[in-house]
This record gives C-alpha cells, sequence and structure tokens, in this order.
C-alpha cells in the first residue's frame, strides 16, 4: 500500500490544469512526456498496479461505436483494481437530449470518480468536463482524440527511444485523428507533415498551435498535397478511414476526393529503410490504404492498439488516482 501511494504521489504531474484530458494541447511537452513514461513503466510492471484504483468506478458514456477505446478502458479500469460501467448511446439520442449535458455530469459524478466520453460535438465534452466534479477524459469527439495520440506516440518511442527529429506524415482527412496526433507529435519535437487534399486540411487552430509547439521542441509543422514528397524519407506514415463516423452519407464523395491519397507499396517504399506504417483503426483495405501494407512487415497497427491499453492505464492512475485532499487528484 505503502508503495502504491508513493508512487501515486509520483504521478500527480498536473499542477494548475485542468484534471480532465480534453486536449493534448492542455498539456505542455513535459507532462505529455511524463505521461509516455507512465504508460512505459505500467506496462513494463502490470503486476504493480493492480490494486492502484481500487474501489474507483468508471463511468464510459458513447454516442459512437467503439471496439478499441471500449475495451481498453473497462480492462484498464479491471487491470488497475476499479471496474468500468459502460452507457452505449449509439442507438439513442445524443447527449443532452433526454436530460441536459450538465444534469448527466452530475448524476455520474455521484456515482463515479471519472467518465470517458465518446461524443458528435467536441463541445459536449467540454461541457460536460465544466459540470462535473470528477476527471472528464475525451474518448473520440468530432475534433480529436487525445488518447489514440497518446498510444501512437507511446509506440513510436518504444521504437525508437528518441522520437525528436524524426518524420512523421499524416495522409488522408484533417479529421480528429490527424489533429491529436499532430499536437502530441509537434510537442515532442518531430517533423511532421500533413498531406491532405485541398478543404480536408487540420482545423487552422490547430495548426497553428503545432506550428507554436514545434517553435519550442524544435520539430516542425508542414502541410502539403504531394504524397510523394510527403512521404519521402518519412520515419512514419500514418492515415486513417476518408469518412469518419457521423460522416457516412459523405462516404461516395470523399472516396473520389481521396483516391489518389491511399497508402499502397508504392508510398512506403519511398519511406525511410526502416519506415513504419500506422492506423488508428478501424481500416477500409483498398481504400485509404492497401491490404499489402496494413498486413505487411512495416505495418504497426495492432502494437499501437496494444499501447491504447497502456496509456489508457496512465491517464486513469493520474487522474482518478490519488486522494484529493492530499492534492492527489489534482
Ligand atoms: N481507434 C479507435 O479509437 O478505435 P475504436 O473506435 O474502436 O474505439
Ligand atoms: N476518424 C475516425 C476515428 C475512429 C477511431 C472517426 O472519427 O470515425
Amino acid at each position: 500500500l505503502h508503495t502504491a501511494y508513493r508512487r501515486q504521489r509520483q504521478m500527480c504531474i498536473r499542477d494548475s490544469s485542468t484534471p480532465d484530458l480534453i486536449s493534448l494541447g492542455d498539456l505542455g511537452p513535459a507532462e505529455l512526456r511524463r505521461v509516455i513514461d507512465v504508460a512505459c513503466e505500467i506496462k513494463a510492471d502490470q503486476l504493480g498496479y493492480s490494486d492502484f484504483l481500487k474501489g474507483k468506478r468508471l463511468a464510459m458514456v458513447f454516442e459512437k461505436e467503439s471496439l478499441r477505446t471500449r475495451f481498453t478502458f473497462d480492462i484498464g479500469m479491471q487491470d488497475l483494481g476499479g471496474s468500468a460501467v459502460f452507457l452505449d448511446l449509439s442507438q439513442a439520442a445524443r447527449m443532452g437530449a433526454r436530460e441536459s449535458v450538465r444534469d448527466m455530469a452530475k448524476n455520474l459524478e455521484r456515482w463515479t470518480h471519472g467518465i470517458v466520453a465518446r461524443t458528435y460535438r467536441h463541445r459536449t465534452i467540454v461541457e460536460l468536463a465544466q459540470s462535473a466534479e470528477v476527471p472528464v477524459i475525451n474518448g473520440l469527439s468530432d475534433l480529436l482524440h487525445p488518447c489514440q495520440a497518446l498510444a501512437d506516440t507511446m509506440t513510436l518511442v518504444e521504437r525508437w527511444g528518441t522520437v525528436a527529429g524524426r518524420k512523421l506524415v499524416f495522409v488522408g482527412d484533417g479529421n480528429n485523428t490527424c489533429h491529436s496526433l499532430v499536437t502530441a507529435a509537434t510537442k515532442l519535437g518531430m517533423n511532421v507533415f500533413v498531406c491532405a487534399p485541398e478543404g480536408y486540411e487540420p482545423d487552422a487552430e490547430i495548426e497553428r498551435a503545432a506550428i507554436a509547439a514545434a517553435a519550442e521542441t524544435g520539430g516542425s509543422y508542414t502541410l502539403t498535397s504531394d504524397l510523394m514528397e510527403a512521404a519521402d524519407q518519412a520515419d512514419a506514415i500514418y492515415t486513417d478511414v476518408w469518412a469518419s463516423m457521423g460522416q457516412e452519407e459523405e462516404t461516395e464523395e470523399r472516396a473520389a476526393i481521396f483516391s489518389d491519397y491511399s497508402i499502397t507499396e508504392a508510398v512506403m517504399e519511398a519511406t525511410s529503410p526502416d519506415g513504419v506504417f500506422m492506423h488508428c483503426l478501424p481500416a477500409h483495405r483498398g481504400h485509404e490504404v492497401s491490404r499489402g501494407v496494413i498486413d505487411g512487415p512495416q505495418s504497426i497497427v495492432f502494437d499501437i492498439a496494444e499501447n491504447r491499453l497502456h496509456a489508457q492505464k496512465a491517464v486513469l492512475a493520474m487522474l482518478l488516482g490519488g486522494d484529493k485532499t492530499e492534492g492527489g487528484n489534482a
């Protein structure tokens, strides 16, 4: 217990910042690095943390479908000695329809020690966080996917040790996955490229923050529409679906617009000799990535999926661990 308590105190990285995980933009480079380090530590000593969140309960409220996020948060809580309760709203009206988002938060905080939410509107997660007295974790919104980017960058840190100075290219729609990846990778000093067709570039505010972060860390941010230029000597190529959840009716239109942005063997041949292929999953083989690439030797997609568990255990331990009166939860 004493060791667990000591570890718990060591993990309280946050000082004055909010005790939620809404955006990785809220973390400084050192804080982000600390979460990744804790994730690696927890992964290396899984039994050592089996009581860390004993008696703690997590609410999981999802407006959209999920495999990885749902399983890894649930299993993560169990691994840490706690439990999770899942509310599937994917077939129901969006949050705020049956009762206000605030009322939902004020209920959930009475029964649980933290909330993971997956929403359409990013505003819904922000409102949950503003209303709830317990930590709120963004399990994907239309704007951001921070837990994914934690696992993505953790996987690269594990693989390369130092990620600063490496070239990471996101190809496709400037979406939630892209936004959080760009945010995290520039904070880690990477040379980040986004290759997107006109009209599908990342959010301008995310780009501005990425440029500012890169200036601080020695990384860089480049937007291009030239795929082969972006892929040249890349250390990692990342792609995601062309139509995200909620954009299903645009699937055909997007397939035509993005058809030149598919990651094929020819694209991967332009990368550095140890270049890797990344995808958050689920993937559409034959669309944003060829079967040969995603199922080939350069693909690290399942390493990333595995690390969703460890990265989120770090987030849970850091946000839900500790006792508020000891300053452990803030
Ligand atoms: N990558 C990811 O978030 O997967 P799910 O949508 O299955 O949770
Ligand atoms: N951009 C995708 C990510 C799924 C994990 C979506 O929002 O559907």
